[in-house]
């Protein structure tokens, strides 16, 4: 059995972190603290000191890696999952991390029949359906394509405790087979946030919470904390908006005034999608851009930190910013250029959402090494832009299901 040594050892030293939950006063609304994850590059190289100091050799983690580890480039691309909280499930609760994600429909979590030769469900919270008296089986078989990978398991009813609140027989995935990179995941699953389509039975978590009254209003936000320092990654806020998260001013008398939230209607689909504009890059001269005068669309996405976007667009983008792309797929800038990288901005509803290169760009810091981390990565999506978390901590993003819109407005 070929396990890859050095990541075994690097699992060993990860840091276990609290999740704390709170609700709101008010009734049927619930606010659930997450924490942020540190992507799986930077966990690498903070944890690579450490295991210095161990005796383990870890030099390959500063190499390109021979083509036989072709699997930690995906790793990167498909688990770049830093947001997540801690639930319960079942009777009596099994606590699991779980990613809420705005991109993804169906619910799932790892199976305790996940067989131990399945490298990616090791030193993850596994759901055992067997001690668990809210267990109803469903037992229809579900192979989920995911990238080259497929996620398989079978369905499973069981209660879910979010925060204060519960749902009861909520159907989700019991996963037995995840790719080989989920090792480098704290997520032991996904809560699914997309929206209930008409052509597809399935209901979605946040619709049952609805239905079973546990959330009045038929609306959640996110807001994520710009912070990327602090263990608090954010909120998600069931049923209500909160203010202190929107950007505000004080008029003459003192009064406050919060930025107005700007609403775009959504497109038909399980995805929170919606029109853009257009999308400006103000560089010098020959590197000042104006994408996406057709028509295209964008989708939110709080599973992670990156901003895809068509590859053509996104490369001209990393020209104008000297960005270099590393062996783990992703693009580097020089750390001093960062204050000065020229503004972009989002054209949504006619509004610039605008973002500096500080914004658009990620610090990690190992020992005296330090890199910036572009959030852009180009992919195959035509005519279509993916808005992860560096979009998301500077806008606060409320998704209305009950108006079927979207709505931004600068985080405060
Ligand atoms: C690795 O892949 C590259 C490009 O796919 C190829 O040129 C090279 O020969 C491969 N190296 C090994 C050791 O297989
Ligand atoms: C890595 O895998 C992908 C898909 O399996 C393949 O397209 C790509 O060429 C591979 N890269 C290398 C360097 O082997
Ligand atoms: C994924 O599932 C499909 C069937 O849906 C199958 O054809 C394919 O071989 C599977 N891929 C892997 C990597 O298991
Ligand atoms: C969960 O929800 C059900 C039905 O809404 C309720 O009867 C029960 O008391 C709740 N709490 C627990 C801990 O199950
Ligand atoms: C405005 O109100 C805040 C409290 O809400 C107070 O601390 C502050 O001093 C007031 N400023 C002025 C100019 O009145
Ligand atoms: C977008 O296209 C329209 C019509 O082709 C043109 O009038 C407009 O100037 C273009 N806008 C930008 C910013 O390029
Ligand atoms: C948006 O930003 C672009 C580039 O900075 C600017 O040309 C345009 O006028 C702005 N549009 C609005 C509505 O502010």
């Amino acid at each position: 059995m070929l396990i890859p040594r050095a990541s075994l050892y690097l699992f060993l030293f990860y840091f276990i972190k609290f999740v704390f939950t709170y609700a709101d006063d008010s009734d049927a609304s619930l606010s659930i603290q997450l924490i942020r994850q540190k992507s799986p590059l930077e966990q690498h190289i903070n944890s690579a000191k450490k295991l210095r100091n161990h005796g383990f050799n870890v030099d390959w983690i500063f190499k390109k890696p021979s083509n036989r580890t072709n699997d930690s480039v995906a790793l990167y691309r498909y688990h770049d999952n830093e947001f997540y909280a801690k639930i319960i499930v079942g009777h009596p609760g099994q606590s699991m991390n779980v990613a809420f994600d705005t991109a993804w429909t169906l619910s799932w979590l790892i199976s305790d029949q996940c067989p131990w030769t399945s490298i990616g469900c090791l030193y993850h919270n596994k759901y055992d359906h067997s001690k668990s008296s809210g267990y109803k089986k469903d037992g229809t078989p579900i192979n989920i394509p995911e990238g080259s990978y497929n996620l398989s398991g079978f369905l499973s009813y069981d209660n879910f405790y979010i925060g204060h609140s519960n749902v009861t027989s909520q159907l989700f995935a019991e996963i037995t087979n995840v790719p080989k990179s989920y090792i480098f995941s704290k997520i032991d699953g996904v809560l699914g946030l997309g929206l209930q389509t008409e052509s597809d039975a399935y209901v979605p978590i946040f619709y049952n919470l609805l239905k079973q009254g546990k959330i009045k209003d038929p609306l959640f936000s996110i807001y994520l904390n710009r912070d990327a320092q602090s263990e608090h990654g954010g909120n998600i806020i069931l049923g209500f908006i909160e203010y202190r998260h929107v950007h505000s001013k004080k008029d003459a008398n003192n009064h406050t005034i919060y930025d107005p939230i700007k609403y775009l209607p959504l497109k038909a689909g399980a995805y929170w999608q919606f029109d853009l504009d257009g999308v400006y890059f103000n560089g010098d001269k020959d590197n000042t851009f104006f994408f996406c005068n057709e028509s295209c669309t964008a989708i939110s996405d709080t599973s992670g930190t990156s901003i895809y976007g068509p590859k053509d667009q996104v490369d001209k983008i990393h020209v104008a910013i000297k960005a270099r792309q590393t062996w783990i797929g992703k693009y580097t800038v020089a750390c001093e250029t960062i204050n000065k990288l020229p503004d972009m901005a989002f054209v949504l509803g006619g509004q610039n959402f605008t973002l500096k290169g500080r914004d658009y760009t990620i610090k990690m810091t190992w020992h005296s090494f330090t890199f910036c981390v572009s959030a852009f990565i180009p992919s195959d999506t035509n005519n279509m832009w993916v808005l992860g978390g560096a979009f998301l901590s500077e806008y606060y993003s409320i998704y209305d299901i009950g108006n079927k819109q979207i709505g931004f407005v600068k985080a405060a």
